[in-house]
């Protein structure tokens, strides 16, 4: 069994995913944290509801608003917790340094677009809707992803297109989206890194 370490900053609504999907989609791994960059994260409700352990790191407040620290101050925690897979559920800071190299293909992020549409910096959250309504698409989607030092850059695990209906707004596509595509492709891709197989073919 993988031990899993989820990072959030919101609702928690990918991270409720995980935990309703362990025992089931997700057979090769086990949540053991969850650690939120915001102390009023309802996510960080629904992890205690589920039993699991949490933990708050904040850039400014807890690391002087220093990345170097905060990535450091994140990287120990999950090393503290003998973590081996980290999952970004929702999760709205960019990583780097020491996390990455010391989490190198085992961290996996959620999307909420079929990248390489809508994504990079300063797509994070409604903005990636908003921005998919103004282009004008007719298909979204979400994308579950190895992260690595660009934005949204690395490995496509599994990808999950979504209509996108007349008369809706960034608030209703993001509904749709997390129902019909991220809750049910997070899981399957954090499956698929516990498990350990070759997900080239996936
Ligand atoms: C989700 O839509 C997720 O895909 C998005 O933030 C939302 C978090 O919701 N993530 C990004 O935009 C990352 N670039 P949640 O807290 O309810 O899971």
């Amino acid at each position: 069994m993988k031990r899993i370490g989820v990072l959030i900053s919101g609702g928690g609504t990918n991270l409720q995913a995980l935990i309703d999907k362990q025992g089931s989609v997700i057979r090769s791994g086990k949540i053991v944290c969850v650690c939120s960059n915001r102390s009023d994260a309802y996510g960080l409700e629904r992890a205690k509801k589920a039993g699991i352990p949490t933990r708050v790191i904040r850039k400014n407040a807890d690391c002087g608003g220093d990345d170097a620290a905060f990535n450091r101050a994140i990287c120990e925690y999950m090393k503290s917790m003998n973590v081996d897979v980290i999952v970004l559920a929702g999760f709205l800071a960019i990583l780097g340094g020491d996390l990455l190299t010391e989490y190198a293909d085992r961290i996996v992020n959620i999307h909420p677009s079929l990248i390489p549409a809508f994504c990079g910096d300063g797509f994070y959250g409604l903005k990636v809707h908003e921005a998919a309504l103004s282009y004008g698409v007719k298909v979204t989607g979400a994308t579950a992803h190895l992260v690595n030092e660009i934005t949204d850059g690395g490995k496509i695990l599994l990808q999950k297109a979504v209509n996108i209906e007349n008369g809706d707004t960034p608030e209703t596509l993001q509904k749709r989206v997390m129902e019909e595509a991220e809750w049910i492709i997070l899981p399957e891709a954090v499956e698929l890194i516990c498990k350990g197989e070759n997900y080239e073919n996936n």
